[in-house]
């Protein structure tokens, strides 16, 4: 069993991008510069965000995090991001989501210039990754994608199953994958809280890509030997022993699954630290012009 190591990989691609900042810089030019707009104070999102703003110093990115209170109007941030798409300092941003629930997610999301879209979020990025022009593509999906290019996992003709259907991985995750490209030319299932006996699709699955946020749902029986296993849950489950009173489970029940394996992300270490780092590809992408 080889173990999909998103901690080194990552590690390796923001060095990456690390040395073309220093070579922006060699040249007298100014450094990418990414923001990111946190509304309120969800645990989760402060960390994601904190951990973003970190990444961004980390490889010579300027940063800008911008904190809004919980009671933000719809219109203040739409205001701000108005203000971020007309500023030409910013490549990039990003708003970290839940929102609060008095705020149209999906108007926001419709007012960032696609241009500066490094989440891959407005349908604008959405259509031209389904037509398979130049785009952001989403963290989660271009994590896993990057994975799969770096380990040499063949997709051509192969049976992907991919459980869960959500904007931001399951969906693009299944166009990306039966795309004629790098780490595509798969056969897709794409499945769902109603598909009717996922065991024997998951059975004859080359590849799984397990998305859909129950903590071990994908258990050893389910999964044919020499399988590749990727797995995206990144679910908090009460636990007294951890200081923080919490443990990362992914959906797939790790232990029994990585014995059968050919190939297995862990959770945590997976394809949690790759999404970091593809936001940094999109900024990088960004300050570049995605053309
Ligand atoms: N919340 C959880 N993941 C993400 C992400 O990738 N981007 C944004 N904007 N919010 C998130």
């Amino acid at each position: 069993m080889i173990l999909l190591d998103g901690k080194k990989t990552s590690a390796d691609i923001k060095q990456e991008i690390a040395k073309s900042v220093e070579e922006i810089k060699k040249q007298g030019r100014r450094a990418p510069h990414l923001a990111a707009v946190l509304v309120g104070i969800d645990g989760a999102s402060m960390t994601y965000v904190g951990a973003k703003v970190k990444a961004c110093q980390l490889v010579g990115f300027e940063s800008t995090l911008i904190k809004l209170p919980e009671d933000t109007s719809e219109k203040a941030l739409l205001q701000q991001i108005e203000a971020l798409n007309n500023n030409p300092d910013i490549d990039g941003f990003i708003v970290q989501l839940p929102l609060p629930k008095h705020i149209d997610e999906q108007k926001v999301i419709m007012s960032i210039d696609p241009n500066k879209d490094v989440d891959g979020f407005h349908p604008v990025n959405v259509g031209r990754l389904t037509l398979g022009l130049p785009t952001f593509i989403s963290a989660t999906p271009f994590g896993i994608m990057e994975l799969l290019e770096r380990y040499e996992i063949p997709t051509s003709g192969k049976h992907v199953v991919v459980i869960g259907r959500s904007h931001i991985v399951g969906r693009p995750m299944s166009i990306l994958l039966s795309q004629k490209r790098k780490a595509g030319n798969a056969t897709v299932t794409i499945a769902h809280s109603r598909t009717k006996d996922l065991k024997s699709l998951t059975q004859q699955a080359d590849i799984v890509i397990a998305a859909l946020g129950i903590p071990e749902f994908l258990t050893a029986d389910m999964v044919k030997d020499n399988a590749v296993i990727i797995d995206v849950g990144i679910t908090r489950v009460p636990d007294d022993s951890k200081k923080k009173g919490y443990r990362i489970t992914g959906d797939v029940d790790f232990k029994a699954v990585s014995n059968k394996a050919s190939h297995i992300t862990p959770v945590p270490g997976g394809v949690g630290p790759m999404t970091i780092a593809m936001l940094l590809k999109n900024n990088l992408l960004a300050y570049n012009g995605i053309g």
